[in-house]
């Protein structure tokens, strides 16, 4: 059906499903930024999949299936709002370099943010009266949405503590299902950042945007670590 820079969406029969397929390819920088991180597709579709089956467990509705493959999963079809939905813990990344914040710095609440999904304008920052002026999106489902995003990420924070990970920022989407919002998607290292409880060091998507090497080896640490939790459950 659609091939994305991180996955492939293949149909199915049942028209309310669809299966994802994670790749290997890896872009930064709206696109500007191309390779591939060996064995992330494994990592992301098996990272994911278990997030989306703690959230649940945890009230909140997800795109979550069945999973096929180490690669391929089958979710629900949903209408994406165009929104990538960012919550930030500590300062980093674009955030901390807009601001002229320290990367890492505290944070005296939690931040969210949205961006306008939108490849050729380069996902631009927007606020709630921009999503509802251009139609992007509802005042119910910007609180629906808003609400969901801040319950996810108590649940992540608490979960990836336990593996001595701080989630410092991710970013979510939404789509929309049977008149209701869902979490869709994926929750990955592509999304997150997370960093070592103890040491700070970086296991996740900015090894590669920042050509810090040892790529490969975060994302297999964070699986590690994830494994060695659940056989811990
Ligand atoms: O780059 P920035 O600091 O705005 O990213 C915030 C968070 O959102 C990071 O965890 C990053 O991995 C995630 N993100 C993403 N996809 C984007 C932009 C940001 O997953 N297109």
């Amino acid at each position: 059906m659609y091939e994305g820079k991180a996955k492939k969406v293949w149909a199915t029969t049942d028209s309310s499903l669809v299966v994802v397929e994670y790749k290997d390819d890896a872009t930064a920088f709206n696109g500007l930024k191309k390779g591939t991180i060996s064995g992330k597709g494994v990592v992301n579709n098996l990272m994911s999949n278990h997030m989306f089956r703690l959230l649940s467990q945890n009230g909140i509705e997800t795109h979550y299936a069945e999973e096929l493959s180490d690669r391929e999963t089958v979710v629900k079809k949903v209408q994406i709002v165009p929104l990538e939905v960012i919550i930030r813990n500590r300062a980093a990344g674009s955030m901390a370099k807009r601001l002229g914040l320290t990367e890492g710095s505290a944070l005296k609440c939690t931040v969210l943010e949205f961006s306008y999904k939108d490849d050729s304008l380069g996902d631009p920052m927007i606020n709630d009266y921009h999503a509802l002026a251009m139609g992007i999106s509802t005042k119910e489902e910007i609180a629906e949405i808003s609400r969901m995003a801040f319950k996810i990420n108590d649940v992540m924070k608490a979960y990836f503590k336990k593996l001595n990970v701080d989630l410092i920022d991710f970013k979510l989407e939404f789509g929309r299902f049977e008149g209701r919002i869902i979490l869709a998607d994926e929750i990955s290292p592509d999304t997150c950042r997370f960093w070592d409880s103890d040491t700070g060091e970086k296991l996740d998507k900015d090894r590669f945007r920042r050509d810090m090497g040892g790529v490969e080896e975060a994302y297999a640490e964070m699986t590690r670590r994830l494994a060695e939790e659940n056989e811990v459950m």
